[in-house]
């Protein structure tokens, strides 16, 4: 049977990235699935995290969840600590992935830089977890943007190579669903590289927190070419910057990049980026006051967490003990 999962860290705000690329799309696939969605804490620490602050962006990826549209009496909405499978998959992940594998993956590789003696085990480790979350509930699907196609495809291979060992068909060889105008959402300053949380500059990103006038004065500093909008999607080659908006724009408004074209063809900046400005604020202003209203309430959001992780260890659990059966773990 399909099942949906997925997962996003908390570790600093949400971006416009975060609800485009992955929380837009988890909200299509409820109810035409069934769909698990985790807020990652223990991946959030392979890096230094403040405890107060990440107990703070835990309830915030939640409340994002929330606000835009899932349900949790629909979709299982939980943090990962909650649930010990993963961290127990995730060791026996560890023996079954490859040292070389681990090497080969970009975002480790960027994310260490030149100082990869100095970075966290975890870190290192972190995809060979992800696959664990993904495997525990035996996960066909995994809406995530770009940057993660990578580590999904790692679990495809730690999947195959536990089956291969072990002699079995028990893990899923899992689908990564990347799809929609906005799998990769662009700095707003540099059209070459992602908008992320973690960017210096406040100006490169939209955070799903913003306000109006902060959205509407992002969109408007965005780095653009001076060239018009074009007759056709063919215009937009080698204008990275352009491009964005334009899918920025199609992927808020459930469109395409041809469609926002054909509306906006010749229009120059000065008509797109407000229109692009207020496009935005009336999509993420609702969701940004229904994340404050939740985020006044702590402990209600602690609850659906606490319910969600009952209801995800409902399922990892027999998963769990399957593969400690078939790894020759004794147990009484
Ligand atoms: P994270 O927290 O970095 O990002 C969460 C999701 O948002 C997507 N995303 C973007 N999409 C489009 N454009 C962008 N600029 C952009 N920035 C972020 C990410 O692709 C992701 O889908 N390793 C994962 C979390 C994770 C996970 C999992 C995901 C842990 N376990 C299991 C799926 C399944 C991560 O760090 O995402």
């Amino acid at each position: 049977t399909p099942r949906v999962f997925s997962g996003i860290k908390p570790s600093g705000g949400l971006t416009l990235g975060n609800y485009l690329g992955a929380i837009k799309r988890f909200v299509g696939m409820q109810g035409e699935m069934e769909t698990i969605y985790c807020v990652v804490d223990l991946h959030a620490i392979t890096v230094w995290q403040d405890p107060a602050e990440l107990a703070n962006a835990t309830r915030e990826v939640a409340a994002g969840y929330l606000a835009a549209g899932l349900d949790p009496t629909q979709s299982i909405l939980f943090n990962q600590s909650q649930v010990a499978g993963h961290a127990e998959l995730g060791w026996v992940f560890n023996c079954v992935a490859r040292v070389g594998w681990m090497n080969r993956m970009t975002q480790f590789k960027d994310k260490a830089g030149t100082n990869a003696e100095k970075v966290s085990l975890g870190l290192y480790a972190y995809p060979s977890l992800m696959a664990a979350d993904i495997l525990l509930y035996h996960a066909t699907h995994v809406p995530v943007g770009e940057d993660q196609k990578q580590h999904v495809e790692l679990t495809r291979d730690i999947a195959a190579k536990f089956n291969h060992d072990f002699g079995t068909a028990f893990f899923p060889i899992t689908e990564p669903v990347i799809d929609g105008p906005a799998t990769r959402v662009m700095n707003l300053r540099d059209g070459t590289r992602k908008m992320s949380k973690s960017g210096e500059s406040d100006m490169e990103r939209i955070n799903m927190t913003d306000d109006a006038d902060t959205i509407a004065k992002k969109f408007k500093k965005a780095k653009t070419d001076p060239a018009a909008l074009p007759d056709t999607l063919d215009g937009l080659a080698g204008r990275p910057e352009a491009r964005n908006l334009v899918d920025i724009y199609a992927a808020l408004d459930d469109s395409t990049p041809e469609a926002v074209i054909a509306a906006y063809q010749g229009a120059g900046w000065g008509r797109f980026k407000p229109a692009l400005a207020d496009l935005a604020v009336a999509k993420l202003a609702p969701i940004s006051q229904e994340m404050s209203r939740l985020m006044n309430d702590p402990a209600e959001i602690d609850r659906i967490l606490a319910q969600g992780a009952a209801r995800a260890r409902q399922i990892a659990e027999p998963i769990l003990k399957q593969t400690y059966d078939i790894v020759g773990f004794l147990r009484s």
